[in-house]
């Protein structure tokens, strides 16, 4: 493991003393740890900027987004345990901006005395999509029916046997993101193509919206919940095309949303941020999808948007320091800006960002990524407006005017 800013220490015992500068002036000298370098630890890094509160990231290079804003990159993997156990026994608090790390090194944290949040008991349960499941049935929690198998070759014999009918979505159990892990089985030609590994698997279900709702709690027990966020699907690709805020819902439902949030938060008892997936079904039922417990794709408008930004609203979380208003100062539009499709890999080379910027209230933000391939995230843009409709408009413009290719 690499200690690379600021300077090369052998151990981060003491910031502040081997720091030959004077100490900061803070009204919370708590040395924050973001398991994970990624483009939401650079945003909360950026947030914590506004605090001057000490902030540092583990990950695989210091280059990755968040090495621009954090106080200090941690060269080292956040899935060994040695690397999170050194970076942790540094700070004071610990987050994640992924699920996917060390629980074990985690808990062993916690025991220290350290504070950790997300706590790892909620993380292990939502890292394992079966195990999430479980967790919602036995909470009460509304989610889509579901059926847990070991491995491809035990769907394919409950499909040969009557026990499991087309269509079905399966889903791997760990390791997913971003709808990889994850694939609809329509015909029994796709049963010889099943994705290996346990799996969760649901009915394909008859959804007319698909929702997320962020929610924060800190360790007083006090929540704010965001408005629900509605998910544009490209209607032929079948692709999340752009994220709008509000979502397009009559009030009653929108405050079933948010309840459902809340309560879904309180029962993992999780402090932080919690985004709520959730499918709206055509007969109106409300389902958890799925959750994550940190900052998410799906809550990037409220930089601009809401009074309180969720990166904000997490640091304020895991600090058990008081929550800010969630109020939605503007109709918003968020389209992430992906590696084009029909570029190769390679050097990130951006354009059409000067036309874009042309645009009032528009907001671009790029993760700094120096490598780009098709559909890699590689920034995303925010655009505030009047109504949802115009937002969604010019929003639908930006996406096409902003071109991420890879050059060799
Ligand atoms: N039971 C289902 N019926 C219909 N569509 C589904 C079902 N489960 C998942 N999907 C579709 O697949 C998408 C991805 O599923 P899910 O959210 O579980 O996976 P993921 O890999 O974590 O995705 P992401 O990282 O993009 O959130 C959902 O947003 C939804 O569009
Ligand atoms: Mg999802």
């Amino acid at each position: 493991m690499r200690w690379s800013y600021p300077e090369q220490f052998s151990t981060f015992a003491s910031h502040y003393a081997s720091d030959r500068r004077q100490p900061m002036s803070t009204f919370l000298a708590k040395k924050t740890g973001i398991l994970g370098g990624g483009q939401l630890g650079k945003m909360l890094a950026q947030a914590a900027a506004d605090w001057h509160l000490p902030i540092y990231a583990l990950d695989a290079s210091r280059d990755y987004p968040a090495g621009l804003c954090a106080t200090g990159m941690v060269v080292g993997s956040y899935q060994r345990r040695e690397d999170v156990l050194a970076f942790g026994r540094q700070m004071d608090v610990l987050t994640i901006e992924i699920e996917h790390v060390h629980t074990g090194a985690l808990r062993e944290l916690q025991a220290m005395g350290k504070v950790v949040h997300p706590n790892p008991v909620a993380l292990e349960l939502i890292k394992d999509k079966g195990a999430q499941k479980e967790f919602f049935q036995k909470e009460g929690l509304p989610t889509a029916p579901y059926q847990l198998f070991p491995s491809a070759q035990a769907i394919a014999q409950a499909v040969q046997q009557g026990r499991l009918s087309l269509p079905f979505v399966q889903k791997t159990r760990t390791a997913g993101y971003d709808g990889k892990g994850v694939q609809v089985v329509r015909t029994s030609s796709d049963v010889s193509h099943l994705l290996q590994g346990p799996s969760v698997v649901e009915p394909l279900c008859d959804i007319d919206k698909e929702l997320a709702v962020l929610v924060a709690r800190n360790a007083r027990g006090e929540c704010a919940v965001y408005d629900p966020v509605e998910m544009v699907f490209h209607p032929q690709a079948n692709l999340v095309e752009l994220l709008v805020c509000p979502a397009r819902l009559p009030n009653d439902l929108a405050q079933q949303a948010q309840q459902l949030a809340r309560r879904t938060i309180e029962a993992f008892d999780i402090c932080g941020l919690l985004a709520v997936e959730m499918f709206l079904l055509r007969n109106g039922t409300l389902w958890l999808n799925e959750v994550a417990p940190r900052p998410h794709n799906s809550g990037h408008h409220t930089i601009e948007a809401a009074a309180t930004s969720q990166f904000q609203q997490h640091l304020r979380a895991i600090h058990n320091l008081a929550l800010g208003p969630t109020a939605l100062r503007k109709p918003a539009a968020m389209v992430n800006l992906l590696g084009a499709a029909d570029s190769q890999p390679g050097r990130a080379h951006w354009q059409g960002v000067d036309r874009a910027l042309q645009l009032s209230e528009v907001y671009v933000h790029n993760y700094g990524k120096a490598f780009s391939r098709p559909f890699r995230k590689m920034g995303h843009a925010t655009v505030l407006a009047p109504t949802v409709g115009q937002a969604i408009e010019r929003a639908r413009q930006v996406q096409q005017w902003i071109r991420i290719e890879g050059v060799q």
